[in-house]
């Protein structure tokens, strides 16, 4: 009889530490951010890439925080006498890496009718000339050409995080939180993250795509 209010109180111990560790650690390991420190970025670390022979303003804006690339596919390269298809992107620069473990993360939007590009990658490797492209298909977004990580992507904001652990020769891809890819990466290289419209197959003769929040992690 003494004991009943030990046993009640050891109880609701219990239940208080479940209930912390519910609504506390949980939600901590599902964030892909988890672990990782943001690097600073400012306007110098973004390298806009566009058909070299267009004014950049007629190809991207940025206006209420919001990055906005576009692209035609009968566009010029980004360098005279360059030989790869039209891109309007970001190359971020200052922050390219050969070790440790990176993260992007950023919010994306493609709007409709968009479609045969690529609008984020990973560049370098050793076998592909990226680790990681994410493209859209009609209107699906792809890890290249397959396998689709998250249908039905246009006209909203989606949450984009890639980790990039050079050491584990790993890449990630979170789409809203939700862990989309994990594959091998495609070797050792110099890389740095890029965002826009790069030009791919079966393409839109119009391309874009816009982005904000735009960070660089690491661990
Ligand atoms: C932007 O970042 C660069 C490199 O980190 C730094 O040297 C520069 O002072 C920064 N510029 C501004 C305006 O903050
Ligand atoms: C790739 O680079 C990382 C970091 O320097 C290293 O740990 C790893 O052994 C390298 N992998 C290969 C296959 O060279
Ligand atoms: C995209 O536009 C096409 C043509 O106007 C329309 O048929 C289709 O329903 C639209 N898709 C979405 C997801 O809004
Ligand atoms: C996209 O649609 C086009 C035209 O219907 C088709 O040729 C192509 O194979 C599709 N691509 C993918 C990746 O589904
Ligand atoms: C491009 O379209 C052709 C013809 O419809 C199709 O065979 C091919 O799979 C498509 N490629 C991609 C990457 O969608």
């Amino acid at each position: 009889m003494v004991l009943l209010p030990v046993v009640y109180l050891s109880l609701m111990q219990f239940i208080l530490q479940k209930t912390a560790l519910c609504s506390c650690v949980f939600p901590a390991i599902l964030d892909p951010t988890h672990g990782f420190s943001s690097v600073p970025l400012n306007n110098s670390n973004f390298l806009l890439q566009k058909p070299y022979n267009i004014p950049a303003h007629e190809r991207y804006s940025f206006v209420d925080g919001v990055h906005r690339f576009s692209v035609y596919n009968t566009d010029k390269p980004h360098t005279p006498g360059g030989t790869t298809r039209p891109r309007t992107e970001f190359r971020i620069t200052g922050y390219d890496y050969t070790s440790g473990v990176w993260q992007f993360e950023g919010y994306g939007y493609v709007p409709n009718g968009t479609t045969g590009v690529a609008i984020m990658q990973v560049f370098g490797g050793k076998t592909l000339s990226t680790t990681l492209q994410f493209r859209v298909y009609n209107g699906s977004l792809t890890y290249y050409t397959s396998p689709v990580l998250e249908e039905n992507i246009y006209d909203r904001w989606f949450r984009a995080n890639v980790i990039h652990d050079v050491g584990a020769a790993t890449v990630m891809a979170y789409i809203d939180g939700v862990l989309k890819y994990q594959g091998p990466d495609h070797g050792n290289d110099t890389h740095y993250f890029k965002i826009g419209v790069y030009t791919q197959h079966n393409e839109s003769h119009y391309m874009e795509s816009r982005w904000k929040d735009i960070k660089i992690l690491r661990k």
